[in-house]
């Protein structure tokens, strides 16, 4: 069992950027038709905060995209296992996604999503991780920026334990483990 949980961000600084992404978000889009597009498991906090805070009226989807399965390495296999299911076509799209790691998943998804013909596709992703980037890709709109480390709470897991957590830690394994 993992038992070592480091201090990334409170959730107090959380709600802080959080709020502020908001901000910027609704200047961006103010007059424009919006659609928020979750990607879940993950992004099911972040997004949910992240209304709460906007002043321009959106519509809100989802997609499940799965690469991690149990484990916490990337398998580099991207599963869409939720489509969307409003119509995106000529609309404004902002993707919100948890974390983005490697990027494949997130450049999958916006090939997914070109392909719905949407005005536009633009990215919010709450912590970008560096050290591990696999493809060119910077996000729109940044929460936290990170170089490395296994993160868990406010929506991330470790093999789907530690989602409930209102703040952000740092995973540290016993010896006894095997992480990424
Ligand atoms: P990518 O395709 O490697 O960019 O991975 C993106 C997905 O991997 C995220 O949506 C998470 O589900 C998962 N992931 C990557 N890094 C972490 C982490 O530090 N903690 C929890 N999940 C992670
Ligand atoms: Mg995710």
């Amino acid at each position: 069992m993992l038992t070592n949980l480091t201090p990334v961000l409170t959730k107090e600084k959380i709600a802080h950027i959080v709020a502020e992404l908001a901000r910027d978000i609704s200047n961006d889009y103010q007059g424009r038709q919006l659609v928020l597009i979750g990607v879940l498991k993950g992004a099911f906090i972040f997004l949910s905060d992240l209304v709460r805070h906007l002043t321009i009226p959106v519509e809100i989807d989802f997609v499940r995209a799965s690469s991690y399965a149990e484990q916490s390495c990337s398998s580099g296999q991207v599963m869409l296992t939720k489509p969307v299911e409003i119509d995106i076509e000529g609309k404004n799209v902002l993707i919100v996604e948890d974390i983005i790691d490697t990027g494949l998943t997130i450049v999958s998804l916006i090939e997914y999503l070109k392909a719905l013909k949407p005005a536009g596709i633009k990215v919010c992703v709450f912590i970008d991780k560096h050290e591990r980037r696999k493809v060119l890709f910077d996000a729109d709109y940044v929460g936290y920026s990170t170089d490395r480390g296994f993160l868990v709470g406010y929506g991330l897991d470790y093999a789907e334990k530690y989602r409930h957590l209102p703040g952000i830690f740092e995973v540290e394994p016993t010896a006894s483990e095997d992480m990424p």
